[in-house]
């Protein structure tokens, strides 16, 4: 799904995942160390302005720059400063060692993409610094309740995901397969197959 989808999506003045956090991110932001998060696919920016209202100097990276111009308004709104950029992750370098935490939600990439980013999400982070993952399993296709569930190819199982940074110096704090109740705004909503993944970096 290229930018044109995304910014179609996100041209609506609501916003479509919302303006709260993702519950996963909103229940381990709490193992972030102080300092700054780097916000991947961060479409509308719910999770980048909860994690700048926590105190992180928040980088909302995505493809959409109408997703990113409502981030930059949800910000504003509540007094918070939060930086943008419009990048496609293909071409996003993440510097090596620079994050206290890197933060993706639904974030469905091709394979060989996601793996390429999320290794390199793994090196961007500081030590102590975590990595915040939470993506649709196979699964999904039961329920079709959000995510790519036309191209299952993007669906990804926790194991698949573990193992792409399992040789990297990380510790697996969470990494869960589960059902949950997914109520993202007036977007996706209803039970839903995910994956979870809170790795810290040694
Ligand atoms: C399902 S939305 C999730 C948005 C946000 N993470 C959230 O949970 O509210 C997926 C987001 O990933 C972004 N995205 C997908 N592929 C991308 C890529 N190659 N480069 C940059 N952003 C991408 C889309 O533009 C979209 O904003």
């Amino acid at each position: 799904m290229d930018p044109a989808y995304w910014n179609q999506r996100f041209g609506a003045a609501d916003y479509y995942y919302g303006t709260e956090p993702n519950d996963f991110v909103a229940s381990v932001a709490h193992h972030l160390p102080p300092g700054p998060v780097l916000c991947l696919g961060e479409g509308e920016g719910r999770n980048a302005v909860f994690l700048a209202a926590l105190g992180h100097d928040v980088l909302a990276v995505d493809q959409s720059d109408a997703g990113l111009a409502k981030a930059r308004h949800l910000a504003a709104s509540r007094g918070l400063p939060l930086r943008t950029e419009v990048a496609d992750l293909a071409q996003f370098v993440i510097a090596p060692a620079a994050w206290s935490g890197v933060v993706a939600t639904f974030v469905h990439l091709p394979v060989e993409l996601r793996h390429t980013v999320h290794r390199a999400a793994v090196t961007g982070l500081q030590p102590g610094g975590c990595l915040v993952l939470e993506l649709y399993h196979p699964d999904q296709v039961r329920h079709r309740t959000g995510g790519p569930v036309n191209n299952p190819e993007l669906l990804v199982t926790l194991d698949a995901l573990r193992a792409e940074i399992a040789d990297l110096p990380v510790d697996f704090l969470v990494a869960k397969e589960l059902e949950r109740e997914v109520r993202e705004g007036p977007g996706p909503h209803g039970l839903g197959s995910v994956v979870q993944l809170l790795a810290r970096r040694r």
